[in-house]
């Protein structure tokens, strides 16, 4: 049989990756796949890119569209990453009748439901696992192997930079921008950094994980997104004294209200296993009503763990290549027409533990007037941490755990917190999960 060829859209950091890949195992891939997989033609700005990858025999172009619209490719990889023009490269491949693997989660959260329906129309693929915690399998291990389960909630450190972030704070206490330069430059972090650090780039990957994990149309612009840019050493430090961690979360969770879809800074007892992944690594915990609790762990970014990803979608998109429309897995995991159009919930309606960080006067009454506030308000301590005050200082840091509360009742808290003379400026609040 002919041996399927592949055109790439963009050799950068991950289209580099997967060109490497295809031709470094390109035996192994066959004898898997059934059939030869060749990287044929290939779009990069800069063609020097192809030269140093030594993509002799690959057809090469500056110009995106001649890959979409060339007759031998069959399969399209977009791998340019942004909105746009990879959308409309994207549509244009499916309207040519070629199969599409795509990084892209930022294509995917905001245009999948558009994307998804019209390679429908057309009976052609479109593949993503790589959107997704990079080099592991999380979305088929979602979207196959559990597909026995009613998914209750999926929690995941779901972006590599910001976990690297986290990690050299905590360990060596190195500046946030020496360390986020030092991930740029590894090529963990995205074009715009800002995607990374404000957790834009996470809440594009739970929009994806909650759509194929609760079976709704990807909704982008529902999830509450919090970065890590406001989160201090002091708090990593009193993090730890309390036996947690601070890491970047993505939660979505199945309510009797509706569906929770956040991401945020959140602490995590430190004896949970997913509360020691550090560095650039991600992973995903998903509970699943038959199965109970599974994890998955391996590096999120990266040339080759990224490539990884594309390639095993290369691969599925080959063996798929003659069956029914009809019956390939379903791109969101459920049926199209099955799809729920269940509430997500806002911020406020979601229940979470949390850390309160302040500063207040060191004198009598201080602790009562904060916790009669919480008192009201039925929100119980967990945890307390009162430090002495430094020398020739007149305030000292009050650090609260409190038990799961729901969010709007804490910004009332909060609200009157931040309004006692004793407390200045405002109340630092991470939420806090126990993943049990
Ligand atoms: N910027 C992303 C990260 C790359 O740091 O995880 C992988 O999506």
């Amino acid at each position: 049989m002919n041996p399927v060829k592949v055109g790439l859209l963009g050799l950068g950091t991950v289209g580099g990756g997967t060109a490497t890949v295809l031709k470094d195992n390109a035996d192994e891939i066959a004898r898997r796949a059934g059939r030869g997989i060749v990287l044929d033609m290939a779009a990069a700005l800069d063609l020097e890119r192809a030269v140093e990858l030594g993509l002799g025999d690959v057809r090469l172009t500056t110009d995106a569209w001649e890959v979409v619209k060339d007759p031998d490719i069959e399969i399209v990889v977009e791998l340019i990453g942004g909105y746009s023009p990879a959308r409309e490269l994207v549509l244009q491949a499916i309207d040519n009748g070629k199969h599409v693997v795509t990084a892209n989660k930022a294509l995917i959260a905001l245009h999948g439901n558009e994307i998804f329906q019209r390679a429908q129309e057309r009976g052609v693929m479109v593949a993503f696992e790589a959107a997704v915690a990079g080099g592991i399998p999380i979305i088929k291990a979602v979207r196959e192997g559990l597909a026995a389960n009613k998914i209750q909630w999926v929690a995941g450190i779901i972006n590599g930079t910001a976990n690297y972030i986290l990690t050299e704070m905590r360990d060596k206490g190195r500046p946030f921008d020496e360390v986020l330069a030092e991930a740029q430059a590894l090529g963990y972090a995205e074009a715009d950094p800002t995607f990374d650090i404000e957790g834009v780039d996470a809440a594009h990957k739970l929009t994806i994980l909650a759509s194929i994990a609760f079976g709704i149309p990807l909704q982008f612009d529902k999830v509450n997104t919090e970065g890590i840019t406001g989160i201090t050493t002091e708090d990593v430090a009193y993090a730890g004294e309390l036996g947690y961690r601070i890491k970047h979360l993505g939660v979505a969770r199945r309510t009797d209200g509706g569906i929770e879809m956040r991401v945020h800074p959140t602490l995590i007892p430190e004896r949970r296993l997913i509360a020691n992944v550090d560095g650039v690594m991600n992973a995903v915990l998903v509970q699943g009503d038959a199965v109970g609790p599974t994890l998955y762990y391996g590096a999120g970014a990266g040339a080759l763990p990224t490539a990884s990803a594309v390639v095993a979608d290369i691969v599925d998109v080959t063996r798929t290549l003659t069956s029914d429309p009809e019956n390939r897995v379903p791109h969101l995991a459920f049926q199209p027409d099955a799809l729920a159009d269940t509430r997500i919930l806002p911020m406020a309606e979601t229940q979470t533990g949390f850390y309160l960080r302040m500063r207040a006067k060191d004198q009598p009454g201080v602790l009562a007037e904060i916790t009669r506030i919480l008192g009201d308000r039925q929100i119980s301590i967990e945890a307390f941490v009162q430090k002495e005050p430094a020398a020739g200082e007149a305030e000292v840091d009050i650090i609260l755990l409190t038990q799961v509360v729901r969010e709007g009742a804490m910004n009332e808290a909060i609200a009157a917190i931040e309004r006692l003379d004793v407390v200045s400026g405002q109340v630092t609040r991470i939420r806090v999960e126990t993943l049990n």
